[in-house]
């Protein structure tokens, strides 16, 4: 089965003839990293999200160095699980600028600390599944990491199929990381059960790993890139931090007590942006642990 057909037996619609005439979020932020691939359509738009909100890439930069630092400590913490919903596949050259820190992936990252840990990327967007499926065939087979074709609003269909795949085990902690995936989908209900789902169903000791856009910040620009990003048909949905804060239903904190949703930059302390103003990442963070 090729992907198209994998996406269609999932009722993930396979992309249209103009797929490439328009712009695509997975490919723009891909931009913001100095990776190869974008298109005319995708160089338009990223136009004009730069003139709307100048700090874009900046934040995409700040939400993938807490990415990896937070993936760090969730394998530090033992856990050897790990489902990357949303994973996008922006990875720069690692000889490109800061593109060495960039250039790693969750799998290097957790495969450090466990060689045999499982680690699975997810994503609706088909060039992303492929393109990390060709640069998967190049790891190690022992502890060769899947990506997956799915859609994070379909929870329950996702996890039975790893289960059965033999991708995922219910007999330890998985760390869920779900890092600017959620405001790209327009059906806040959907996202709420999808999560609701999800905590439910991942077993004590897991950990949910959250960083979500928001307007609390900076409002007018936010808005502006909402709006950019609307005409174009990109649903684009900030949310405010109780809002960002539910997603954790009653689950504590990484470091103990109630959940904390900070600004990104400033959720982890060695975080290399720690110190710009709030505004630039734009986005709220958050981890939490499911309770024994
Ligand atoms: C901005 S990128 C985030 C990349 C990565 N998580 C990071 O933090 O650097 C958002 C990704 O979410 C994916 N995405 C959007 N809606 C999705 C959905 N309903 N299910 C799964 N992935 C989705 C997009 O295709 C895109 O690759």
């Amino acid at each position: 089965m090729n992907l198209v057909q994998e996406g269609l037996a999932l009722g993930i619609p396979a992309p249209g003839p103009d797929a490439h005439q328009r712009p695509s979020a997975a490919r723009i932020h891909r931009m913001w990293f100095g990776t190869e691939g974008a298109l005319p359509a995708d160089e338009d738009l990223a136009r004009k999200i730069l003139s709307a909100f100048p700090c874009e890439p900046a934040a995409a930069k700040i939400n993938r160095a807490h990415h990896l630092l937070i993936t760090e400590a969730l394998a530090a913490r033992g856990i050897s699980q790990v489902l990357d919903i949303g994973c996008g596949d922006a990875l720069p050259r690692p000889q490109s600028g800061d593109g060495l820190l960039f250039a790693q992936n969750t799998h290097d990252v957790v495969q450090q600390h466990s060689r045999s840990a499982s680690v699975i990327y997810v994503d609706i967007d088909h060039d992303v599944v492929a393109r990390r499926r060709s640069l998967l065939d190049h790891a190690p087979t022992a502890s060769r990491p899947k990506a997956v074709l799915a859609d994070v609003t379909d929870m329950a269909r996702l996890l039975t199929r790893l289960v059965a795949d033999g991708h995922l085990t219910h007999d330890r902690p998985v760390a869920a990381l779900l890092h600017d995936v959620l405001p790209w989908i327009p059906d806040d209900a959907r996202v709420r059960d999808a999560l609701a789902y999800l905590r439910t169903w991942l077993p004590p000791g897991s950990a949910l790993a959250i960083t979500h856009a928001t307007a609390d910040f900076s409002p007018t620009w936010v808005e502006r890139v909402q709006d950019v990003y609307g005409e174009e048909g990109i649903a684009f949905r900030p949310l405010d931090r109780q809002s960002i804060t539910s997603l954790f239903g009653d689950w504590g904190d990484l470091y103990g007590g109630p959940v904390r949703t900070v600004p990104t930059a400033r959720h982890q302390r060695n975080h290399p942006f720690a110190t710009v103003p709030d505004y630039v990442s734009a986005a709220y963070a958050g981890v939490a642990i499911k309770p024994q």
